[in-house]
This record gives C-alpha cells, sequence and structure tokens, in this order.
C-alpha cells in the first residue's frame, strides 16, 4: 500500500496573537462606531440598508471571525489548486510556527465586509502564493487586478455582514483598489486615524495616518 499522504489544512496564514487580537478589534471598532455617525457616510446609508432613512450600527451589522488571520494560501484541504505545491515549499515548512509582524495600512467598509489591509514586507511577500491575488476575480475586474502589485489582496477580514463569506474582503479589497488607480475617489473625510474616502456603491476606504502593527504566528488552519 502506498504512504498517506500528509493531509493538506483548510489554509496557511499569519494569525493574530490573542493579545493582539483584541487590541485591533478594539481600535477598528472605535473607527466603526465614529464612521456610522459621519454626515458624509450618513448620506450613502441606502447602500447599506436599502432605505434612505434607516439608520446602521456598523457595529451589530458586521459579525466578528473567530481568529482574526490573514491568509496566504486557501487549500481547502487540499481541493484547491496549487494547494499542495505550496504546502511543499520549503518557504512555507521553514515559516510554520515562527513570529512575524503584520503591517495594517488602510481599513475598509462596505455593504458585505469590514476588513483591513496588510502591506506586506519582501520576506512576506515569499509567502504569497503566485497568482493568488486573481483567484476567484470577476472577468471583467481581471484586467485591473493583473495591473495591481501582487499581494494586493492582503488582508484580514474583520467582520461580515450576515450571509456573506470571508472570502469577499479580498475581492472588495482588490475591487476598490482599482478604482483608486482609475482615480475613481469621491468624497475625502479627515479622521483622527487617517483619511476616509468613498469609491461609490456603499465602499469606504481608510488610509491609516500611521500603520497599526500586529504580532502573529504563520500557521496553518483546519476546522
Ligand atoms: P479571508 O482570508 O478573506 O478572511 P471559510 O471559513 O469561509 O471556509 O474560510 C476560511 C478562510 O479562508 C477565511 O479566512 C477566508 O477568507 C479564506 N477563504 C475562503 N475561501 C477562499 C477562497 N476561495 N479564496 C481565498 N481565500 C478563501
Amino acid at each position: 500500500t502506498k504512504p498517506k499522504e500528509p493531509e493538506l489544512p483548510l489554509f496557511f496564514g499569519w494569525f493574530l496573537l490573542p493579545e493582539e487580537e483584541e487590541r485591533i478589534k478594539c481600535a477598528t471598532m472605535d473607527f466603526l462606531k465614529t464612521l456610522d455617525t459621519l454626515e458624509a457616510f450618513k448620506e450613502h446609508i441606502s447602500e447599506f440598508t436599502g432605505e434612505a432613512e434607516k439608520e446602521v450600527d456598523l457595529e451589530q451589522y458586521f459579525q466578528n471571525p473567530l481568529h482574526l488571520h490573514c491568509t496566504t494560501k486557501f487549500c481547502d484541504y487540499g481541493k484547491a489548486e496549487g494547494a499542495k505545491e505550496y504546502a511543499e515549499l520549503q518557504v512555507v515548512k521553514e515559516s510554520l510556527a515562527k513570529s512575524d509582524e503584520l503591517s495594517v495600512t488602510a481599513l475598509i467598509v462596505t455593504p458585505r465586509i469590514f476588513g483591513a489591509r496588510v502591506t506586506l514586507t519582501e520576506t512576506q511577500m515569499k509567502l504569497w502564493p503566485e497568482g493568488e491575488d486573481k483567484e476567484g476575480v470577476a472577468p471583467a475586474l481581471l484586467p485591473s487586478v493583473e495591473a495591481l502589485p501582487m499581494g494586493s489582496r492582503a488582508h484580514v477580514t474583520l467582520g461580515c455582514s450576515a450571509g456573506v463569506e470571508a472570502v469577499q474582503t479580498g475581492l472588495d479589497l482588490l475591487e476598490i483598489l482599482a478604482l483608486q488607480k482609475e482615480g475613481k475617489e469621491g468624497t475625502q473625510v479627515e479622521m483622527d486615524l487617517g483619511t476616509l474616502s468613498y469609491l461609490s456603491e456603499g465602499r469606504w476606504f481608510l488610509t491609516l495616518r500611521e500603520p497599526i502593527t500586529a504580532d502573529t504566528t504563520f500557521s496553518s488552519f483546519s476546522d
């Protein structure tokens, strides 16, 4: 009989340490609390509620994921393309259980998700699978995504609205970055944390004045 292949995880990624998770959740929740009180946000409230006059409590609107992390490779227990090859990379094996510091440079809010954009270092980029940025991207958006620098999709999902899956965060982030590149930014509002821009259809992007760093461990995850 053939020796049993080692099992592949659901995904690989950088996992925030528990105390860091709390710190990031608090800081980002404060942003949500402020966002839904801004006049600029209220003007576009119907993109979240479907009705013009209705209010929204963003803290309630988004459900928190269990463990905050930045996915590098979604393997789906081996069903995803390139999963085995990724797991076998020397750099992946060597990085497992190692500490690393992530840098969050922006926050995004859409009617579907709440997320943090992660700017990867050159070393971290070695763990970013080639072609991963465009996985599951709608054909119409592919040319703009291919024009973005590799690793543009790197993020931490901070919350999803009812019925939305976490995979949406990366897709919404790419869409926002593509719109920014085309110069399609609308209203800009200065906030304590940085500059907030509106990108139509309920998409908000906060460029942080100072990046928020978070200590993590690189690891695999299986449910
Ligand atoms: P993300 O990395 O954007 O947070 P789930 O719990 O839905 O099975 O997903 C587990 C993790 O893998 C989540 O972090 C999720 O999104 C990510 N993920 C799920 N599906 C995909 C996919 N098709 N491509 C890339 N990442 C995915």
